[in-house]
Formats: structure tokens, C-alpha cells, sequence
């Protein structure tokens, strides 16, 4: 089970320790639910992914989790970030990342963020017909087109990218047509982006996507004249959020990734390229854990309800995706695991559970849960539903626990109301 965690999560007697802190005491100074960030294990996955893109470049996916203090860390190791609106670019900024840690996305960008990524010096992503345009006009300098070359990644239909039909990028005649129309504006064409889909479980899109990008890249020298210099290649590396899971590791796939984009572009007669990856959830989701407080039990002849202080407005992934998590008791981890219970989330409705089904030691009112590998695309997808209050984030290491997010309070959630 600990391996699903963050590389420091221990057991010592009853409690569960993360980077050094006891679980327990977390939950009681910052109150539940509560994400808690490893930064070893931060530190350690992004080292990872530099490594593995050797002389290429790393962005941090920056909708796994936006957040100043981790983008700062993540600079600190020497990525810079995907931002994909102009939220997530003041964050970048906020950050102190400059334009040239930055690649700007999104398929509806307007005419002021596409400003900003302007004034701050960002490569551009371009990902409609007439967007070359709107990026010349707004005084963006580089850009990179987004071609979309029909592969469909083994991944939930929701968070699939490459197929075709896609809403993001263009078909390889438009995307090749878009390059012309930023060449024909002089616009700096510094390369292509492809990505494939996310939570990949496997290399197999990722490789045929790769081949046909370097295809398409042959093709645009033929008919432009033009070669890419840049091969970004997006995110998508998965993880395990449950121990049944098999997902191969997120470095060896972006070392396949970065060495099958070099050996394509090689073999179809064009200069090896610079490779970019934009991991998010690769990068944080296993450093990770949410904690949760246990409420109401309810044994009933179906099945028996663990309810939390927190579910779907923390975390929507069971709902949105599917997705499987596991629980943990944090303050009973030496007890036996005596029952299997489904644990529910507060909010009202019968969808929100967050575990089908977990075992626990008999759980009882006032026991704490760990969730594993929440890092990514939960703090960053959380709501207000019910009028529930957004969690705080820490970050922990050595011992030492540091607020990154403070919890919302119930003045936040009124601040916006006119009465
Ligand atoms: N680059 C682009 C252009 C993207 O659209 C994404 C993710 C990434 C990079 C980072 O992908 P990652 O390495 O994190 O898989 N909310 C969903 C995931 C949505 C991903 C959106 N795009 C979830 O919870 O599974």
C-alpha cells in the first residue's frame, strides 16, 4: 500500500508520517481535509523527468495543480510551466518564471491573455485556423502549432486528445496550413506539439503519435520549406492511484518518448529536434495524500457508509473519470484491516463516493483517512459545491510542514455575493 504513497510516507506504531510529520498532527493544526505535499518526492520526480529529456526542456503541466510556492520549487529544479489562461499564467508570474519558462495553451485563447503571453515573451501553442492572426496582432513573437494526428490513446474518453475529432489542435492539412499562414506573418514557427491524452497507461499512442509527427513535419519541409526545430510532446504520463494499478514508470516513458521523437525525426531525413514535455499529474499526483476526517458510520445489511468532511468538491475524479482510489487509516495503520467499506463523500447526492470499496480497521467517528496519490487534478478541479470551503495545502519535508494554500473560509465564499 505505502507504495502508492510519497517516497517518505512511513509507519511508525499507529500513525502514518509524511516527510517526517506525523499525519495526525497535521490534520490537527491544519484541520481536514488537507492535501499534503511530499516536496522529497516532488524533488525526485521532476529530477526524473530532466534526466529522462536529457537536452530537451520540462513544463510543468501547471493544471495537475496551480500554486505559487510549487511552481517556484519546480523552477528551483529547473522546469518552467504549460499555462492554459491567463489564471494560470498569473500564477506563473507570480512564481517569477519569465517567458522563456513558459508555453502558452488552451483552444480558445483570447485576445488578452494572448496579450499577456505577448508582454511576457511566452512561446505560443497555436490551436485554431485563424490564430496565427490573433497571435500577430497581439505581438507575440514564437509560436508552435498544435497538430492533432488521429490516435486514440487508451485512456478515458474524457481526458483523450489525439484522436480525430478532437477539439484541441487541427488535422495535419489545416495544421500544416496554419504553420504557412504564422510563417506568412512572421511569426517565429519554433516547432509542433502533439498530446496524446492523459493518465497513459502505455507508450503505444504516444510512439504512432510520435512517427506520424514526424511525417507531418517531413511533410511541411517538402511543401513549406520549413522545419521544426521543437518537438513538444505534451504530458499524459500516468500514474498508480490504486496498488491493483500497472502503470510503467512516468521517466521511462518520457525517455522513450524523447529518444522515439529524436530516432523519427532522424529517420525521416529531417535535424534531430529539441524535445519539450509537459508532464502535470506525472510530476505531483504521487507526492500527494489528502487527508480526511471521519464522520458519520453507517452499517447497513448493502453495505457500510464511511462519510468524510470532504468528496466530490475536493475531489471529482471518481465522478468525472472513474477513477479509483484507496484509503488508509492514519492513525490506526497497526490495527488489522477487519472491514471493507465504501467510503461517501458529504455533499448531497449518491454519486458522491470517493472509494467504492476499501478495508479498513472497523472504522469508527473521529478516525483520519489517507488518501494516496492525490496530488494532481484535485485541489486544481475542486468547487464550492454545497458551499463547502476549498482544503488547504501543505508541503512537507524534513520534519517541517509549510502552509502553500490556505483553507478557504466561509467570508470567501460570501465576498462575491450582492445583497
Ligand atoms: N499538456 C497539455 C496540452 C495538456 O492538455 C495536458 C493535460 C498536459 C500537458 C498535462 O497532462 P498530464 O501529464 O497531467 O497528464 N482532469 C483530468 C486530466 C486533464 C488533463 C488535461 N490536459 C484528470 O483528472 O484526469
Amino acid at each position: 500500500m505505502l507504495a502508492i504513497f510519497p517516497d517518505t510516507a512511513a509507519l511508525e506504531a499507529t500513525d502514518l508520517t509524511l516527510g517526517g510529520v506525523s499525519a495526525a498532527e497535521l490534520a490537527q493544526e491544519y484541520g481536514t481535509p488537507l492535501v499534503v505535499l511530499c516536496e522529497a518526492t516532488l524533488r525526485a520526480r521532476v529530477r526524473a523527468l530532466r534526466e529522462a529529456v536529457g537536452d530537451g526542456r520540462v513544463y510543468f503541466g501547471t493544471k495537475a495543480l496551480p500554486n505559487v510556492a510549487l511552481l517556484r520549487l519546480l523552477r528551483e529544479e529547473g522546469i518552467g510551466a504549460d499555462v492554459a489562461s491567463a489564471g494560470e499564467l498569473a500564477y506563473a508570474k507570480a512564481a517569477g518564471l519569465d517567458g522563456d519558462e513558459l508555453v502558452v495553451h488552451g483552444n480558445n485563447k483570447d485576445e488578452a491573455f494572448l496579450a499577456d503571453a505577448a508582454t511576457i515573451g511566452a512561446p505560443v501553442v497555436l490551436d485554431a485556423p485563424d490564430e496565427a492572426r490573433l497571435a500577430a496582432a497581439a505581438g507575440v513573437s514564437d509560436v508552435l502549432v498544435r497538430v492533432t494526428l488521429g490516435v486514440d490513446a487508451d485512456t478515458h474518453e474524457a481526458i483523450r486528445t489525439g484522436h480525430h475529432g478532437s477539439k484541441f489542435g487541427l488535422p495535419p492539412d489545416q495544421a500544416r496550413a496554419l504553420v504557412a499562414d504564422a510563417l506568412d506573418r512572421d511569426l517565429n514557427v519554433v516547432g509542433v506539439h502533439v498530446h496524446v491524452g492523459s493518465q497513459l497507461q502505455d507508450f503505444d499512442a504516444q510512439a504512432e503519435t510520435i512517427v506520424r509527427l514526424a511525417a507531418f513535419v517531413a511533410r511541411c519541409r517538402d511543401d513549406l520549406g520549413w522545419v521544426a526545430q521543437v518537438a513538444d510532446l505534451g504530458g499524459g504520463f500516468g500514474i498508480r492511484h490504486h496498488p491493483d494499478d500497472e502503470v510503467p514508470d512516468a521517466g521511462e516513458l518520457a525517455r522513450s518518448a524523447a529518444t522515439t521523437a529524436r530516432l523519427a525525426f532522424v529517420e525521416a531525413g529531417l535535424p534531430q529536434p529539441e524535445v519539450w514535455l509537459e508532464p502535470g499529474r506525472c510530476l505531483v499526483g504521487r507526492a500527494g495524500v489528502t487527508l480526511y476526517r471521519v464522520g458519520s458510520v453507517k452499517r447497513l445489511p448493502e453495505r457500510t457508509w464511511v462519510a468524510v468532511d470532504g468528496g466530490m468538491s475536493d475531489n471529482p475524479r471518481p465522478q468525472l473519470y472513474d477513477a479509483r482510489y484507496t484509503a488508509l487509516s492514519a492513525t490506526r495503520a497497526d490495527e488489522p484491516v477487519d472491514e471493507v467499506v465504501s467510503v461517501a463523500g458529504m455533499h448531497c447526492e449518491s454519486g458522491d463516493v470517493l472509494i467504492d470499496d476499501v478495508a479498513l480497521p472497523s472504522p469508527r467517528r473521529g478516525d483520519l483517512l489517507a488518501v494516496p496519490a492525490t496530488g494532481a487534478y484535485t485541489l486544481a478541479m475542486a468547487s464550492n459545491y454545497n458551499g463547502v470551503t476549498r482544503p488547504a495545502a501543505v508541503l512537507v519535508g524534513d520534519g517541517v510542514a509549510t502552509v502553500i494554500r490556505g483553507r478557504e473560509t466561509i467570508d470567501d465564499l460570501l465576498r462575491h455575493e450582492i445583497s
